[in-house]
């Protein structure tokens, strides 16, 4: 059993919240052309104009602020830059006062030039990006909205020369969209640090309840360093069972339910042949992917029992690199048939009784230029479709998933071809790497991207003809940390090196919160994500680390833990309006929230994590609690005492979830810092 602590959290709920928000300095340009605006006005959040210039005369911007080498020409109700011998510059002109929470609407024209036109927000830098919104920008191809240093929004877009647009552009503490004659074109969190403002969930309207895959919470291991060999199998170790099997990493992974286990690469696969690693007769190979031997002690038969003792599914990953599709439909005869050739391998090597591995993928990223025999996308969808033809021959009720990206140009052509036979595409990401720590705040910038690649994913299925579900997403390697296994300068694998994945500290709060964050974007998603792999389960950046006396469960796996075992089944829909968490460059909300429910929707989960290092919010939850009184919520907390918190060898219990008793004051709780939060409702 987990060990849970218990507390009672002293929360106090700051009543007078130091107000925050930001200041926009307001004002219209263009970038290399030349633009005309009428009929300026700026409305406060009630509709109230607060602002309005008719451009009259030219007394109507005379103490406006010109940035860039423009002149300009008001009066008769239009205001035109006119210089137009412009180069890689924008030029700019804002009203001489600052605003806060607004929204701008002005009649705008693109006169000449390269790019449309631009409604100033912030800070105007000559060349080189300004805060503002830009309509037409990058040679009038796309629109976007700048945030210096990093262009944070562009959508595709180009004006017209000529036409007078209606241009509204919304200003907010927190955000700032855009529209053109009357469309959304774009919105954008703005890049500013209100994190500490009070935070609230409400439900979406009229939307149902959705149950969820608990795949999702899937693990993947690899051929890998010290993964397999010296990691979940260490034959004749003292901890080890009669196969060999470390018992203490089962334990570890039937607490958390582990749903489904990947294996054997990863990049491995793409030169493994399976034949070598069954039977009596074991065949050590040479490891093309990693530059190693591997013994080919573990093979089928061992992963299979290994994921039968853990209670997990298993999933095998087949060959499409060096392999072939016999290769790969023998691998499914000698796993679920009794007869034919590999199926009476399979009972003759020991094994009577099918080994009825369900799940098969048709390779592993092989639309990488480091995968063995990477593939074209050409060559991609006739290979996985004759692939998954004599799979399926061999045995129908598995299923099939095939290595795709949340690029066009890869899955559409896999789908078109090979669609009608699978039921998943495999889809991958990892956030960073080295073998050094990086800043808290860098970390959480991240967060926002896998929701980002789900959706673009999703898009792809749904032009293909199978949205709504038909195929399901298997984000089936993902981790926080991309694995360190750089090249010496000799150009072969540093095995050495490797052990830097080993460092304990490395694995802190940030891990933590980044795989809730993650969980999260899944579960939201939950009608298509219906898989995914944390990569990997043990050692390199996996949420169990094994050594000689024992095991280490990083922060990772207590996130597992609570997700696992305090989610109710079904996901309720939520929006969250909280403030922005920023490190001046990117911007992600603070807050992740998903709401889950029993299926007869008595009990209530609010999952909840809140990315800020320093600063509790409160969270007004009372839109969706089923109480109105004041009593104190149940609740699990992963957190530590600080983001730098981790587990380790002699300090296993640094961070473990604590049950804890959150007051409500004016229908808020207060989320702590860098925490994960299950709060029963
Ligand atoms: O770094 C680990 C590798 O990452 C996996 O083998 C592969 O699938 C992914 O590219």
């Amino acid at each position: 059993m987990q060990k849970i602590k218990m507390m009672v959290a002293a929360a106090c709920l700051c009543a007078g919240m130091a107000a925050l928000g930001v200041e926009f300095s307001l004002g219209v340009g263009a970038y290399e052309g030349r633009a005309a605006f009428k009929e300026l006005r700026i409305a406060d959040a009630s509709g109230k104009v607060v602002y309005s210039n008719d451009f009259a005369s030219p007394d109507a911007v005379r103490d406006w602020k010109s940035a860039g080498r423009g002149e300009w020409r008001c009066g008769g109700g239009t205001l035109e830059q006119t210089f137009g011998g412009l180069g890689h510059e924008a030029v700019t002109l804002s009203i001489p006062q600052k605003f806060r929470n607004v929204t701008l609407t002005v009649k705008a024209k693109k006169i000449d030039g390269k790019e449309g036109f631009i409604v100033a927000t912030g800070k105007n830098l000559i060349s080189g990006g300004g805060e503002w919104v830009i309509f037409g920008g990058w040679v009038n191809q796309f629109h976007g909205i700048e945030q210096p240093p990093f262009a944070i929004k562009r959508v595709p877009g180009s004006i017209a020369q000529g036409r007078w647009y209606d241009v509204k552009v919304e200003c907010m503490d927190d955000r700032i969209r855009a529209w053109l004659d009357g469309s959304l074109v774009m919105e954008s969190r703005t890049v500013v640090d209100t994190s500490g403002r009070p935070a609230a969930v409400v439900p979406v309207k009229d939307a149902k309840a959705r149950k969820y895959s608990p795949m999702i919470f899937g693990q993947f291991i690899e051929h890998h360093d010290r993964q397999v060999y010296g990691g979940l199998f260490w034959p004749g170790h003292p901890l080890s069972d009669e196969d060999g099997f470390r018992k203490d990493v089962i334990e570890a992974l039937r607490e958390i339910k582990v749903p489904i286990v990947r294996w054997p690469g990863g990049c491995f696969v793409s030169a493994y042949h399976w034949k070598y690693g069954v039977g009596p007769k074991r065949q050590p190979m040479w490891d093309k992917a990693w530059e190693v031997e591997d013994p080919n002690t573990f093979g089928t038969d061992e992963y299979v029992k290994w994921c039968r003792k853990v209670g997990c599914e298993p999933y095998i990953c087949t060959n499409a690199g060096s392999g072939s599709e016999e290769e790969m439909s023998d691998w499914v005869e000698y796993c679920n048939l009794n007869v034919g050739k590999w199926g009476r391998q399979r009972i003759a090597n020991g094994y009577p009784q099918p080994h009825n591995v369900l799940y098969w993928s048709v390779g592993n990223e092989n639309w990488g230029g480091w995968e063995m025999g990477a593939k074209t996308v050409a060559q991609w969808g006739p290979l996985v479709r004759e692939s998954a033809k004599m799979m399926r021959g061999a045995d129908r009720k598995i299923y099939l998933l095939a290595a795709a990206t949340p690029n066009e140009s890869w899955t559409l052509p896999l789908l078109k071809t090979a669609g009608y036979l699978l039921d998943y595409v495999s889809i991958h990401d990892y956030y960073g790497g080295g073998p050094n720590q990086r800043p808290y705040l860098e970390w959480m910038m991240q967060t926002s991207r896998p929701e980002e690649t789900i959706v673009q994913t999703i898009g792809i299925l749904e032009k293909a003809g199978f949205g709504g579900g038909k195929i399901g997403i298997a984000f089936d390697e993902w981790n926080m940390r991309g694995w360190y296994h750089p090249r010496g300068r000799n150009g072969r694998m540093d095995h050495a090196a490797r052990r830097k994945n080993d460092i304990a500290s490395l694995y802190n709060m940030s891990d933590a919160v980044f795989t809730a964050n993650f969980l999260n974007a899944c579960l939201r998603h939950c009608e298509v994500v219906k898989m995914a792999c944390f990569s990997p389960v043990v050692n390199t950046r996996g949420a169990v680390f094994v050594h000689d006396k024992g095991i280490v469960k990083r922060t990772t796996y207590h996130v597992f833990w609570m997700y696992t075992h305090l989610l109710q089944p079904n996901i309720v829909p939520v929006s969250v309006d909280c403030g922005n968490l920023s490190n001046g460059r990117g911007v992600v909300p603070v807050l992740d929230a998903v709401l889950t429910a029993s299926d007869d929707g008595k009990s209530r989960v609010l999952a909840v994590v809140n990315k800020s290092p320093d600063k509790a919010v409160p969270f007004d939850i009372s839109a969706i609690a089923a109480r109105s009184a004041s009593a104190p919520y149940q609740a699990t907390v992963l957190s530590g005492t600080s983001t730098d918190d981790y587990n380790d060898i002699g300090a296993e219990s640094r961070v473990v979830p604590v049950k804890s008793v959150f007051a409500v004051k004016d229908g808020k709780v207060l989320l702590p810092p860098h925490s994960i939060v299950c709060l029963e409702l």
